[in-house]
């Protein structure tokens, strides 16, 4: 068995705020608990909701959610199974996703079925921030049902989720129009998309670009684009945010997230494409654990190609 020490360094925070009132801390390791694994985290992904989280958003300032760690993202080796475990075992390279927000840590405990094998390709950085965006697109995609040849609008196409959806859409055939900053179209262009500008008169540009008109709309920025949406003619059942959900219940569009997709089999074989090369996921940035204010303020500016990781 490998050893394992009693504290670890774990991002925390102990009120809610900007990402001023993050500190990493020493923590006990969690405990080796049945139908759990513990992980030695190599890389653990950082995402805009947790910003939403930490602000209060989801929890409504919450007192008793208080103190709290961070993070759904991992990649790491096993070092440690609990009782009744199987088909996971020590010294395993994974990849996985902790509901409790703690992957941001030296360690962290996870049940076992919320790990998958980590392919061999795959380095831990990109393994280590690929749950959410990968099951997210995921999900987005199954919601809209899109077929090939069809035209499919995607908003933030170059951004963790939108660059995932944007690949797995043209993968099968799917024609995608891709909506994104300048500084993006030609990375878009390498994974088959056609990528347009957003801004002043964005609908006019989609409009000769999607000659046979657009199928489905996958958002994954904000409420205009579930207008935008409407506007072009998609029903309003094949567009879908992972942001929007107000405007989304309003108007009857889909709301689907990472919340649908989450099953070890389906972050398999998403991770099984990424390893192949079939998806790419660019890696934004890297930074230790004591530096994870200055990732949130990269990641906050809302420009990020891919990802931005912690490695512990
Ligand atoms: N429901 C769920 O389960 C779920 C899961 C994951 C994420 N989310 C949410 O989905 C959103 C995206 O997450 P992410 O990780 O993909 O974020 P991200 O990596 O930070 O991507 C942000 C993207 O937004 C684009 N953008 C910036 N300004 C824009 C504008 N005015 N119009 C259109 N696009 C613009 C950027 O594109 P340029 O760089 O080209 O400007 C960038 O690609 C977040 O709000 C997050 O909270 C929801």
């Amino acid at each position: 068995m490998a050893e394992i020490p009693d504290t670890m360094r774990a991002v925390r925070f102990s009120e809610w705020g900007d990402r001023s009132v993050l500190h990493v801390e020493q923590v006990p390791v969690p405990p080796v608990e049945a139908g759990r694994v513990l992980v030695r985290v190599r890389a653990a992904g950082i995402n805009p909701g947790e910003t939403a989280i930490r602000q209060g958003l989801f929890d409504g300032e919450d007192p008793s959610k208080l103190p709290s760690g961070q993070g759904t993202d991992f990649a790491g080796i096993v070092v440690a199974v609990g009782a009744g475990v199987d088909g996971v075992d020590e010294g395993e390279e994974v990849l996985g996703w902790s509901w409790e927000r703690s992957s941001q840590a030296e360690y962290v405990s996870v049940p076992a079925g919320q790990v998958v094998q980590k392919p061999h390709l795959l380095s831990w950085e990109v393994a280590g921030g690929l749950d959410v965006i990968a099951t997210t697109a995921a999900a987005a995609v199954r919601a809209v049902d899109p077929r090939p040849g069809e035209t499919v609008v995607v908003s933030g196409a170059a951004g963790g989720v939108g660059g995932f959806v944007t690949q797995l859409l043209t993968n099968e055939g799917i024609d995608v129009i891709a909506i994104a900053s300048e500084a993006n179209h030609d990375w878009l262009r390498s994974k088959g998309a056609r990528p347009v500008s957003y801004g002043d008169g964005l609908q006019e540009r989609i409009e000769e670009l999607a000659t046979n008109g657009v199928d489905a709309l996958i958002d994954t920025y904000g409420p205009e684009y579930v207008h935008l949406g409407v506007a072009l003619g998609v029903p309003v059942d094949r567009i879908e945010t992972i942001i929007a959900f107000e405007v989304a219940a309003e108007l009857g569009a889909k709301a689907s997230g990472s919340a649908d997709t989450a099953d070890p089999e389906i972050l398999g074989a998403l991770a099984l494409q990424v390893a192949d090369g079939a998806i790419e996921v660019p890696i934004a940035g890297t930074y230790p654990l004591d530096r994870v204010q200055d990732a949130y303020a990269e990641l906050e500016q809302r420009h990020t190609r891919g990802k931005i990781v912690l490695v512990p």
